[in-house]
């Protein structure tokens, strides 16, 4: 027990350990330092062990494959709790058990469950060291996966333990729930097959992961902490832990201009914040913070300062090509660990999207043989690459800039066939929260026609922490803490024409929708259109050097039509109507008044309309 608790000067830190190792009996104990030696050595265990696959070093030097379990390949949502003393303050959005019920099944699974195994402890702090935004965790795992991942997706180790010093921490305990019997082989992706666990104690702010080695289930900096946990403090405390990426646009003449952005998973945040700007926009230059999460505080200039509390990328491989994503694949050209892509005769990596042709010969991501006739993805659809940041080409020191880095505008957008146009700016912060709210993508990729729309509140339907009615009301509280307050975007790249086409080009040329929203926060481009859902860029108003749009072509993207809209309205209300009384009433009004005002034509530019009219122009 002594050697248990060496390492550590931190009295709460100590007797957490003592606890943990009398309750899960690991073997050794291992205190990661964070250091190069200690992660390759690491890897080479896990070559040796087979978990790992070394991939050949003059195609990706200092990089490896990793292949989980078929069973263990994404988050488990619906393991997902969050273990409040009141079902009321998880809300209708999470899974809920008692807390006290919760804690007796957790140590019953947890007894004895690092058996046979190590048990490292891993410091890591969430945002640059020693910054008023930042906070610390320790997680305490038997997966060496999720160590290095921790190590690269993190700032970890005895820094991050200096940081520390008496403070507080966020203890986050993590087992595969696989213990091994005296002899007993350990398999490639140890993973309990039949009980998973992503437990959070808003009481504690403890975070307790049984039975995953996966992503966001077992690295639990990344959505348990940065997201659900942070989400509370931030609720308590004043502040915004968001499913954000956060970028940078810097103007030829050098003004930055930073901006943060939320999209559901899968919607190209990682692709947006590494945005190359196209032809036309030669002298602008996008700086990339991060591409996932964004902890935003108001600073002492009276603007809201945004850090990236990760370290790394645990960016979803499909689709990531030089066209989709060029700064991606020079990010991921060195020192990555690939879990569940495909291996090439080679000893490189493959995944679906990632060349037009793909290769004659694979090794799927379950060790199998595969042909392109085989019939069936060569990588796991989820499959993931994780690197350090600092490998990206858009890379912006400020990342590491303990202040954190001035917020203009917020950005919200889902996948919408309809509806929706190509962008709009919320007339005000309650409206801007209203449509951050209602937010969503479609279930199905329908080619026409309304298909449902799955609600995901401001992207964070999977990670709020608490009930996502409070939540909207401290969004909505949050107006008042700073003086320079950011505008709210809703932007919509994949709207599809009658042909069932997408209508936008995407990728680089967002920068064009990026670019006017600059112009706005600038005090340009200040008379827009005003529209029902609020204002728009007139077609002069948005730069077309280097790309073919015609005037037509941006009516048809911005146009609202009436009746989508108030089905759309309509619909909108079956999210409200979930959280009863803790629903905050400035949102249903705003609903309420919109629909009004779409059912009456009483706004501008579309006097005349009536219901039904639906092919009028909005504008
Ligand atoms: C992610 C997600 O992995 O949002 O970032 O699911
Ligand atoms: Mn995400």
């Amino acid at each position: 027990m002594t050697k248990a608790v060496a390492y550590a000067t931190n009295k709460k830190l100590q007797k957490w350990i003592t606890e943990i190792v009398e309750l899960c009996e690991p073997d050794r104990i291992r205190w990661c330092n964070g250091s190069q030696q200690e992660y390759d050595k690491l890897c080479a265990d896990m070559v040796a062990s087979g978990t790992f696959i070394k991939l050949n070093p003059e195609k990706r030097p200092n990089s490896y494959l990793c292949r989980s379990d078929p069973s263990d390949v994404a988050r488990v949502e619906d393991r997902t709790f969050i273990c409040s003393e009141d079902k009321d303050d998880a809300g209708p959005t999470n899974n809920w058990m008692d807390p006290t019920e919760m804690r007796a099944t957790l140590k019953s699974l947890f007894a004895g469950c690092m058996r046979g195994r190590t048990m490292y402890v891993v410091p890591f702090s969430m945002g640059p060291l020693g910054s008023p935004i930042s906070h610390i965790g320790i997680q305490l795992t038997d997966s060496p996966y999720v160590v290095v991942s921790m190590r690269t997706m993190t700032r970890m180790g005895q820094s991050a333990l200096d940081a520390l010093g008496d403070g507080e921490f966020i203890p986050c305990l993590h087992s595969v729930g696989v213990p091994l019997e005296p002899g007993q082989a350990d398999v490639p992706w140890p993973s309990n097959p039949t009980h998973k666990y992503i437990v959070h104690f808003p009481d504690d702010h403890s975070i307790v992961s049984f039975g995953s080695g996966y992503g966001g289930n077992a690295l639990l900096g990344k959505k348990s902490f940065s997201l659900r946990i942070a989400s509370m403090m931030g609720r308590k405390q004043g502040w915004l832990a968001e499913h954000m990426l956060i970028l940078g646009a810097e103007s030829p003449e050098g003004k930055k201009t930073y901006v943060a952005a939320a999209f559901p998973s899968a919607c190209g945040k990682t692709n947006f914040s590494m945005l190359v700007p196209p032809k036309g926009f030669e002298g602008w230059k996008i700086h990339t913070i991060g591409d996932d999460i964004a902890w935003i505080k108001p600073g002492p200039d009276g603007t809201f300062r945004a850090i990236n509390p990760e370290a790394g990328f645990f960016g979803v491989a499909a689709g990531t090509n030089l066209r989709s994503n060029p700064n991606a694949i020079h990010t991921i050209d060195r020192n990555v660990i690939f879990t569940n892509c495909a291996l090439t005769d080679d000893g490189d990596v493959w995944w679906e999207g990632q060349t037009d042709v793909p290769p004659p010969h694979l090794i799927d991501w379950q060790g199998r043989d595969w042909t392109p006739a085989s019939g069936r993805p060569a990588a796991h659809p989820n499959a993931r690459f994780t690197v350090s940041t600092r490998q990206c080409p858009s890379f912006d020191a400020a990342w590491d800039d303990p202040e954190g880095v001035p917020i203009s505008a917020f950005i919200f957008g889902g996948r919408l066939s309809t509806t929706f146009p190509l962008v709009f700016e919320s007339r005000d912060w309650q409206s801007g929260v209203y449509w951050a709210a209602t937010m969503g993508s479609e279930a199905t990729s329908a080619a026409v026609g309304q298909a449902a729309i799955r609600r995901d509140p401001f992207a964070m339907l999977p990670f709020c922490g608490y009930n996502m009615a409070d939540y909207w009301t401290h969004w909505l509280s949050m107006e008042s803490k700073v003086a320079r307050r950011p505008r709210i975007y809703r932007v919509n790249w994949f709207r599809k024409g009658d042909d069932g086409k997408f209508m936008w080009p995407g990728y680089g040329e967002n920068m064009r929708v990026l670019k006017w929203i600059i112009d706005r926060v600038s005090g340009n481009a200040q008379d827009a259109v005003e529209s029902p859902f609020g204002y728009m860029p007139h077609y002069k108003d948005m730069t077309w050097s280097g790309l073919e749009f015609s005037r037509e072509r941006f009516e048809r993207i911005m146009f609202v039509d009436r009746q989508e809209a108030v089905t759309e309205v309509e619909d909108q209300e079956k999210l409200f109507t979930k959280f009863g009384r803790r629903m905050p009433a400035a949102l249903e009004r705003e609903r309420k008044n919109l629909l009004h005002k779409l059912l009456e034509g009483n706004f501008a530019h579309a006097a005349g309309m009536t219901r039904g009219d639906v092919n009028a122009k909005a504008f």
